[in-house]
């Protein structure tokens, strides 16, 4: 059985890849990793399992192989076809038709091998939590690791037994509507919350009754296409291929994870699911990875040409580097793709393949073999089904320790972004107006991926805030829309009528929660947007709302990081809130009512306006540095800052913090030794409250340019009003190396900046040397 703990195999491959496993170390993802932590974790293969997994392979027939390989969605599965030894099924949640469909694969298929069941449990099964952009917005690794537990476990007593998760897919763009389902655009902070997510979602070992396998995605870059726009192609350096987008599966895979989802994008050309040099060398040879790659839905079938004439004769074709079909499963299966979803290629033409000699059977036996062994890994063939009936299967649902978690995390998401005049929070004895079109709102709380999640499970912004301030008022002042496919009204809340109506309701309270934001089919797969600003008439709605002098706490709801530029002198108090889930009502009243005082920060940027996008604080230097002071750099004329309006890692708290004495155990190290950065963090203020403590570090002279900042290290701490807590941070080669352009790790002699203190500004300095 798989161990965490047991023997270690460690790949002789090199202090370069040591270093990708970066930080770790701790489920508080506060310091970088020790030695140890480092190597490469993976298992020493299970004598016991690989001998089943051969025995079986030998007694497969090519077909039972071809069916192996093949991932079918609800609506392809044939209980025929499950018969002749289908391997994986996705997207069945109906705990009957599970059980069924295992019956029939366990006892009528020959063979009997038990088929994996999987899903998309991204935040949540049915009780939905915050989406991960929020989650990683806690910089609280359990918050993640607990709602991939409960998302494991609610989806596990259906009968299901992976899922396609984590997403940790950085990203730079927030037109891109899938930013909102990973931890945002820094690669420490998303190997951070990977891992947690994987740890939540396996335990020690996804055997577990209670257990999922997990697989991170989608392998790898998907995080930027061009334009923000979904699926779009992606351009990049081997460096910044290594330094910001393979550090979260590394991270994945170091604490178990055994199986991956290829991506739909191209990099540099070269699709995904078709791409050698990602699954095969990288993944598989470089890192040794003995599971197996699933594709991503008919990303096999979209290798192929389109048809010149009536491309829509074709509904899956694009890329342009298979000519056919089965040119598109030779080439998938050649790359390293073990299982084909949705699209059937390697299942209909593997015969013809083998005999044309376009792949080989040692190949096709490789793939087989690494399904089979996460089948064995998994415990599927002693448990092949729930370990609930059907009918007891539902009982698992919104259990109320789930339900409470996802409270707790909704409001540990939360990012408080301004507080002027400190307006939060607000006092719940007074009468309290909830406005907007969000505020009385359960489906858009869910956001982009919902998994089995009820509309009606959730409860709304209005309700949670009526909970704890009795008799507040409501008015929803316009209406967005939630049109899937995007038509002349994309964004809705086109029309004032409301707003009269909104003001007197205003008017009538003594204070006003404004509910605005996204819906989310504005986010997620396939919504991207061109625009980052509040949709509609929404901004005038908060004007017209302020004018009433009443003290206004604005609560936006997004997938995304906005452009508030225009809105940011109107709204006093803003709080960031995501998607919240299925406990949104009780998450937002508790912030903005101060149960729970706010410490989430900004795990990407928030532009000011689109045109800056994109926008980041881990970019590289120029040669012109921004400055906004004299003409010849690198600046937008008509944007007051090179930085975002609200920065990586940017959030307020209801009592203050100082942060300071930042001292290094060292001032000089070896190039492979370790140095320790310590801060004290105090509240100097009047409230308990939580700090996040960042630890930041600049390489200022390299051979190759070096991102001006890179986070190394968090910790959010919960402080009482005039305590202090020291901090300490440990520094190692993985943080002051750096990948080069021809994929390998440098170590460098030469200094390096550190710096701490409470977002990607820290202004704490100290430095040490590498020799
Ligand atoms: C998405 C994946 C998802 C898969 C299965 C695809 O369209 O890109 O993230 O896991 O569908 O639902």
């Amino acid at each position: 059985m798989r161990s965490f703990t047991g023997t270690m195999r460690r790949a002789a491959i090199g202090a370069a890849l040591l270093a990708l496993s970066i930080g770790m170390a701790g489920e508080a993802g506060a310091q970088s990793s020790d030695e140890r932590a480092l190597e490469p974790t993976q298992d020493a293969p299970d004598p016991g399992i690989e001998a089943k997994v051969d025995r079986l392979v030998g007694q497969m027939t090519l077909q039972e192989k071809l069916e192996q390989v093949t991932l079918l969605p609800d609506f392809k599965v044939t209980e025929d076809e499950v018969r002749r030894g289908l391997g994986s099924i996705l997207s069945v949640t109906d705990p009957a038709r599970i059980r069924e469909l295992q019956r029939i694969a366990v006892e009528e298929s020959r063979l009997g091998i038990p088929l994996l069941f999987a899903f998309d449990t991204i935040h949540g099964f049915r009780t939905v939590f915050p989406i991960p952009l929020g989650a990683a917005a806690s910089f609280d690794p359990r918050m993640n690791r607990q709602d991939a537990r409960y998302g494991a476990r609610e989806s596990a007593a259906v009968g299901l037994k992976q899922t396609y998760a984590p997403m940790v897919d950085v990203s730079h763009e927030p037109r891109w509507g899938r930013i909102s389902e990973a931890a945002g655009e820094d690669p420490y902070l998303n190997s951070v919350m990977a891992a947690a997510r994987v740890k939540g979602t396996q335990g020690r070992d996804y055997s577990g009754r209670n257990r999922l396998a997990a697989s991170p995605k989608h392998f790898v870059a998907y995080g930027e296409p061009e334009a923000g726009r979904d699926y779009n192609t992606t351009d990049m350096s081997e460096r910044r291929l290594r330094s910001f987008y393979l550090p979260p599966f590394k991270a994945a895979l170091d604490v178990g994870a055994d199986t991956v989802m290829c991506s739909f994008n191209a990099i540099n050309g070269d699709p995904g699911c078709g791409n050698h040099y990602t699954l095969t060398e990288i993944l598989k040879q470089e890192w040794g990875f003995d599971g197996f790659v699933e594709s991503d839905w008919t990303a096999v079938a979209e290798m192929r040409a389109c048809p010149p004439v009536n491309p829509s004769d074709v509904p899956e074709c694009g890329h342009g580097v298979a000519e056919d079909g089965p040119a598109a499963a030779a080439r998938a299966l050649n790359a390293g793709v073990d299982s084909e979803m949705t699209s059937t290629f390697i299942r209909d033409f593997g015969q013809q393949l083998l005999a044309d000699g376009r792949i080989s059977m040692r190949r096709l036996n490789d793939a087989v073999r690494r399904i089979l062994r996460v089948k064995f890994r998994a415990g599927l063939f002693e448990h092949p089904y729930s370990r609930f009936q059907p009918a007891e299967a539902e009982q698992q649902m919104l259990l109320p320790d789930a339900v409470a978690a996802a409270r707790e995390a909704a409001g540990r998401s939360m990012v408080l972004l301004k507080n002027d005049g400190n307006v939060l929070p607000l006092d719940p004895d007074k009468k309290t107006a909830v406005i907007g079109p969000l505020a009385r709102n359960q489906h858009d709380m869910l956001g982009p991926w919902w998994g089995r999640g009820d509309d009606n499970d959730v409860v709304t912004v209005y309700d949670g805030i009526n909970r704890q301030s009795p008799g507040a008022t409501y008015a929803q002042g316009c209406q967005l829309s939630n049109t899937e496919v995007p038509h002349d009204d994309p964004e809705g809340c086109r029309s004032d009528a409301g707003f009269a109506e909104a003001v007197q309701v205003a008017r009538a309270a003594d204070q006003v929660v404004l509910a605005l934001g996204e819906t989310r089919e504005m986010s997620g797969e396939a919504n991207s947007r061109s625009k980052l600003d509040l949709p509609g008439l929404q901004e005038d709605l908060l004007r017209a709302i302020r004018a009433t002098g009443k003290p206004v706490a604005v609560v936006l709801f997004s997938g995304r990081p906005l452009a508030l530029e225009d809105i940011v002198s109107d709204a006093p108090a803003m709080i960031e809130a995501w998607f919240p889930g299925v406990q949104a009502g009780p998450a937002v009243a508790d912030v903005v009512f101060g149960r729970v005082n706010p410490g989430g920060k900004l795990p990407a940027s928030f532009p000011y306006r689109v045109g800056q996008v994109p926008v980041y604080y881990n970019h590289l230097p120029t040669g012109r540095p921004c400055n906004k002071g004299i003409k010849w750099n690198s600046q937008h004329r008509d944007i007051p800052s090179c930085d975002g309006l609200f920065v990586f890692g940017h959030g307020l708290s209801y009592t203050t913090f100082e942060i300071s004495n930042l001292q290094l155990s060292s001032a000089t190290v070896g190039r492979r030794g370790s140095l320790t950065a310590s801060v004290k963090v105090a509240n100097t203020g009047n409230r308990t409250g939580d700090e996040v403590v960042q630890l930041y570090i600049n390489d200022p002279v390299a051979n190759l340019s070096q991102p001006v900042r890179r986070l190394r290290g968090f910790e959010r701490v919960t402080l009482r009003p005039g305590q202090s807590r020291t901090v300490t941070f440990t520094l190692d080669r993985s943080d002051w190396g750096y990948w080069d352009n021809r994929g390998r790790f440098v170590l460098e002699p030469g200094r390096i900046d550190v710096y701490a203190g409470n977002s990607s500004k820290a202004d704490l300095k100290q430095s040490f040397m590498v020799r």
